[in-house]
């Protein structure tokens, strides 16, 4: 059984997928967030930074494109190939409107014939291995089945599926039920990601869909960074727990004080990876709360020393 961290945006850069791996392990592969070209056709460079080879050692990784043409999906391509990797994963699952309207993410899912083109002309020179990470569609879980048959006839190396629409965004459930009619009418590896959240969680929808064997966790392993470790090896002691993920904060909060300059944008960075983190903790609203107020970075560091003396973790379900 495969376990790999979901690719997201703003959370899952190498700092966190190196602490992760350093710390808790459990996690087989790891997805970058999405690497895309800006408007003028130029690359931040903290996409780049995010793959190269020096910010990623003795981790699985596969780095996530946003393309909907192969010209540049061929730009990536060298970029990717000429890192070391041997796979790149295209990201048609992306909901905001800001992405899905310029018919890129899930946006390119109502559009069978764009997705052939681009398919075509992946597959008749590519060098690596291609899967693909998508959902049910972008207007209406109608619009998978007609993609499915285009996905069946090309080699595709895996597909991960999330079965909601990119209109949903996140709400409502995963739909497993769906995930299963597609897993009959598809020929690919298929991959199940969406809403796996706790171990009991983990194996009801494991037996529901027992012919997966690859599961992608997302907001799970932020709430719980030891998710993917103990559904394979069982459930750590909570003292263990926290030695371990303070140790995991430690090293990232190391890398973004260093990176980012003034303590507003370290504070902000580190105040989001907290939305996911502070469910670690029994007191989740309370620890949240105070992260949220601090506005220096010694009161957020003098509230980490508190929390760790003081706070207990919830225990895992
Ligand atoms: C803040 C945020 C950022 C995300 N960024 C990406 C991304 O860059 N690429 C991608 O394929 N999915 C992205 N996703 C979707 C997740 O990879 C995943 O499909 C989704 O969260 C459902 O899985 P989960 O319930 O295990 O979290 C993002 C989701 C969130 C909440």
């Amino acid at each position: 059984m495969v376990i790999s961290l979901a690719p997201l945006q703003g959370y899952t850069e190498f700092p966190l997928r190196n602490a992760l791996h350093k710390y808790i392990g459990g996690i087989d592969t790891y997805y970058t967030p999405y690497l895309k070209f800006e408007n003028d056709g130029s690359l931040r460079q903290k996409f780049v930074r995010d793959i190269l080879p020096e910010n990623n050692q003795n981790i699985n990784v596969i780095p996530q494109i946003l393309v909907n043409n192969s010209i540049d999906f061929f730009k990536f391509h060298d970029l990717i190939k000429n890192n070391g990797y041997t796979e790149i994963n295209l990201n048609f699952g992306c909901p905001y409107p800001m992405v899905a309207n310029k018919q890129l993410g899930s946006g390119i899912l109502p559009f069978p014939e764009t997705i052939d083109r681009l398919l075509h002309e992946i597959f008749e020179k590519t060098q690596l291995k291609v899967s693909i990470k998508f959902r049910s569609g972008y207007q209406s879980p109608e619009e998978i089945v007609p993609i499915i048959s285009i996905f069946n006839n090309y080699p595709i190396h895996e597909l991960i599926y999330h079965p909601r629409i990119g209109k949903q965004l996140y709400k409502g459930n995963a739909d497993i039920e769906t995930f299963k009619t597609i897993s009959t009418l598809s020929n690919q590896k298929l991959a199940y990601n969406g809403d796996i959240n706790t171990i009991e969680n983990y194996q009801v929808i494991s037996k529901n869909i027992s012919s997966n064997n690859h599961f992608m966790i997302g907001r799970g392993l932020l709430m719980n960074p030891f998710l993917a470790y103990e559904i394979k090896n069982g459930i750590l002691e909570l003292g263990a727990k926290k030695e371990k993920f303070f140790q995991l904060h430690s090293d990232i909060f190391e890398h973004y004080s260093n990176a980012l300059s003034g303590d507003a944008h370290v504070l902000n960075k580190l105040i989001h990876l907290w939305e996911y983190f502070s469910h670690l903790f029994e007191n989740q609203h309370k620890v949240y709360k105070q992260i949220k107020k601090c506005k220096k970075l010694s009161n957020y560091k003098f509230l980490i020393k508190e929390i760790s003396n003081n706070e207990s973790l919830a225990s895992s379900k």
